[in-house]
């Protein structure tokens, strides 16, 4: 909702969502001020809102001579220029056609468009559901013929507002950009926390709390991606805020190139948010007549703490940025070959994984690195997307069909924003790749990028990977990208300022030109794991490889980090062997599946050295996964605090209450430890629950030497018999049962026991190091 309205002469702008409120007005001299954003006001009072400017602070600089206490640099603002007073950080730098970089822009008019204003060359958020509206604000810079379009999004059932900005230069002479926004805001400081979600290969989106002092706090990518080091969503916590409680603001940009988002807390106790186009490197030039966009921020506000930001955004990503045939649609189960062979494998290999993952209820097999040219390692191929013959004979059409017959779907990977130097498009187009001439190039993973400024470089592209979907039948692709971008220029530009913003615009030309008349293939994209989890790349591809990093204790990290700004529904989270290909560690086949059926499961592992034992528990998980899919992957997902380091636990709550499931883990066990409570939010306390643990299996060798108390006879923990009953036989780990309603539900159960080195009977819990259960709680009523 957007209500407009007028006091004294001044218009008032209030945007409303279903919890939410937004307030801003147009001061004397036209510039907008912020005035509120919050919990949704139902009577307000809004000079008691307002700042009071009563006094002239020394030093500052007075905007007007009729008004000596009208100084920008004390107001709250929706929007500032340079050079007219204001010292804070700008939204905007741009040298004006005037040749200085003074810009003061003023309030011309608005007007409201029903459902968004879409981009043409941007992913933006789209309507979805009624009631969804636009405010459109032109602002003016009178001496320079300069103007700047506001756009403020209602999202009303998600509790997200977005913004995005136009710059237009109507003057006769140009103008550069140096810096252009997306958003800018002043909040009142509620002492907050900024939290930034960061990290790098293997360990990305950890979260790191960063508390406001005087000066700014940043979060800014530079590596051509939105990047592993600093995911472009943040927030801001009060400082009483919890999971479940406080003030929390969340942030995010619908972009996946360089960003920069920023907190700013001033003298007078405002804190200045930013959000946009990082400015590293980035000059954009205007002549009269042209307009430069920026990417759609969008913003979120919660009074219920973190979950309640989160579930905000999880709600409006699901249904405003996710889009086409697999919106709202249950993700496939998947294998995927690459931790399996990496690059050494051929058909008979593949179609044997594929018997034994259909046998086991895979849906979907993945292809991954290695299928194509000459790509037996990651120093060559990358560039020549012909099939490897030698490794299958008969080509990816034969291949799919071979699958289909099995009962499987066919998905394959590719990287095609990519070339290695050893590769037949390198030879024949060195001028494809960003290389800067006079400077020798540096290689990542062996590998230079491809010029996506270069629009004969973004037709190959589109040519070459439609072909292959075309020719078989791919229902699925996991699109790669390995490295960040250096020596950064094209041939093609005139101003190299533009390069990483060109870049990012080449790739949503390619996704939309190839997947646009493909809408049933789901894609995947990924970038060394989650090097370039961002909304901009979830408009085209809905969910998103997370990480490299399968070792389920990482994961928790990961996962958890990522949480806060999107659904599991975007996750992709597999179950892969042990000791962990990243870490070395061992964890138990349940750990592996209990942490990743919290997101999009697949499986990447050999399934050829499994026991029958596991195959059977492997069976059981995905079958539990399938029944359950949906309260997994779309149910309303929260973080519940254990008040123990060594625990996390997280929980998805079906959307009628009758259903939840919880996953409780263990990272590291503690001898003699206090007792866990398992605490389930959001369901119904006039109903009862049952709460049973998802039965899993408890491998023998688990316990080493310590069977011998167990068993009747002794045996060699490492002999010959206890290998072999370890392969056909497990114990059933401790089953669980409890039955409960009310308040009890949100206050604790307190659980069995665990194992302490003392006593043993099939009620204690055995979690040891990185243990966990998944407990299924269904209403009584139901059953
Ligand atoms: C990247 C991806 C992996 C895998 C390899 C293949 O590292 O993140 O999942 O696809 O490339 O080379």
């Amino acid at each position: 909702m957007i209500h407009i309205s007028s006091e004294d002469s001044r218009d008032i702008f209030t945007l409303e969502t279903k919890s939410t409120g937004y307030v801003f007005q147009v001061t004397k001299y036209g510039h907008l001020e912020h005035i509120y954003y919050g919990s949704k006001l139902t009577h307000y009072d809004l000079d008691g809102l307002c700042r009071k400017r009563k006094v002239v602070i020394g030093s500052s600089i007075v905007y007007h001579p009729d008004d000596p206490l009208y100084c920008l640099d004390m107001f709250p603002l929706e929007w500032s220029g340079i050079g007219r007073g204001d010292y804070r950080f700008s939204p905007a730098e741009i040298k004006m056609p005037d040749g200085s970089f003074v810009s003061d822009f003023i309030y011309k008019n608005h007007k409201i468009h029903e459902g968004c204003v879409p981009s043409d060359k941007l992913p933006t958020a789209y309507k979805g559901e009624s009631g969804i509206k636009t405010l459109e604000i032109l602002l003016e810079d009178n001496c320079t013929q300069v103007e700047l379009t506001l756009f403020y999004t209602v999202f009303e059932e998600s509790n997200v507002i977005s913004r995005r900005v136009i710059l237009t230069n109507h003057n006769p002479s140009p103008l550069t950009i140096r810096r252009l926004m997306s958003m800018c805001v002043d909040l009142p400081n509620q002492n907050f926390r900024m939290i930034t979600f960061d990290g790098g290969w293997i360990k990305e989106t950890h979260r790191h709390d960063h508390p406001l002092r005087h000066g700014m706090v940043v979060n800014s990518s530079t590596t051509g991606g939105s990047s592993n080091r600093h995911n472009p969503g943040f927030l801001l916590a009060s400082s009483d805020s919890s999971e479940n409680q406080g003030d929390v603001y969340g942030f995010n940009l619908i972009y996946s190139g360089n960003h920069i988002g920023c907190a700013q807390l001033s003298d007078r106790q405002l804190v200045r948010i930013c959000l946009g186009i990082n400015p590293h490197c980035f000059e954009w030039t205007l002549r009269q007549g042209e307009s430069f966009e920026t990417p759609e921020a969008v913003m979120t506000y919660s009074a219920s703490g973190f979950n309640g930001m989160s579930q905000n955004f999880h709600n409006f990503i699901n249904h405003h940025i996710i889009r086409g045939e697999w919106k709202g649609k249950e993700r496939p189960v998947l294998i995927n070959n690459w931790e399996a062979h990496f690059f050494k494998f051929n058909q008979r290999k593949l179609l044997r994984l594929a018997r034994r993952a259909k046998k086991l209820g895979v849906e979907l097999f993945v292809l991954d690195d290695g299928w194509f040219g000459k790509r037996n390692n990651d120093h060559a191929g990358l560039g020549d997307y012909t099939v490897n013959r030698k490794k299958l004979p008969q080509g990816l059409n034969h291949f799919s069909k071979r699958l289909k017959k099995l009962g499987l779907a066919f998905g394959l990977w590719f990287e095609p924003e990519m070339v290695n130097p050893d590769s037949d498009l390198f030879r024949n187009h060195p001028e494809y790749a960003v290389t800067l001439p006079g400077r020798e190039s540096t290689l990542g993973r062996n590998q230079l990028v491809l010029d996506l400024c270069n629009p004969k470089v973004r037709d190959y592209i589109v040519t070459s990977v439609s072909q292959i979907l075309d020719d078989a039948d791919i229902s699925y692709v996991k699109w790669d990208m390995n490295r960040h971008i250096s020596e950064a220029f094209s041939p093609c530009l005139e101003n190299q300022g533009e390069f990483f913003h060109r870049y990012i615009l080449g790739l949503y030309d390619i996704l939309t030109r190839i997947f646009g008349p493909r809408p049933h293939i789901l894609l995947e994209s990924c970038s060394s794991g989650g090097n370039r989890f961002d909304l901009g790349l979830l408009c085209y591809s809905p969910q998103i490889w997370a990480s490299d990093d399968t070792d389920p204790v990482e994961r928790l990290n990961i996962v958890s980090g990522l949480s806060y700004l999107y659904p599991l529904s975007t996750i992709g989270a597999h179950v892969s062997e042990v000791p962990h290909q990243q870490t070395l560690r061992e964890t138990p086949l349940s750990t592996r599946f209990n942490v990743s059926c919290f997101g999009c499961l697949g499986y990447e592992m050999d399934l050829k050295y499994l026991s029958p034992v596991e195959k059977k528990e492997i069976k059981e998980q995905i079958a539990f996964y399938k029944q359950h899919r949906k309260t997994f992957q779309y149910g309303t997902f929260s973080r519940i605090e254990t008040g123990k380091a060594n625990k996390v636990q997280w929980q998805c709550l079906y959307h009628d209450k009758s259903k939840a499931v919880t996953g409780f883990f263990q990272t590291q066990s503690i001898a003699s430890e206090a007792p866990d409570l398992l605490r389930i939010i959001g369901l119904d306390p006039l109903r009862r629950y049952d709460i049973r643990t998802k039965p899993q299996r408890l491998f023998i060798k688990r316990f080493g030497g310590l069977v011998k108390h167990i068993l009747p006879i002794e045996l060699n923990p490492n002999g010959l018999i206890l290998r072999l009953v370890n392969r056909h036989y497990a114990l059933p780990d401790c089953v669980e049962h409890y039955r409960v309603g009310g308040d009890t539900l949100e206050k604790g159960i307190f659980l069995n026991d665990q194992f302490m080195g003392s006593y043993y009977n099939p009620q204690t819990r055995l979690l040891g190091d990185f243990g966990s259960n998944l407990y299924v709680i269904e209403s009584e009523v139901q059953q």
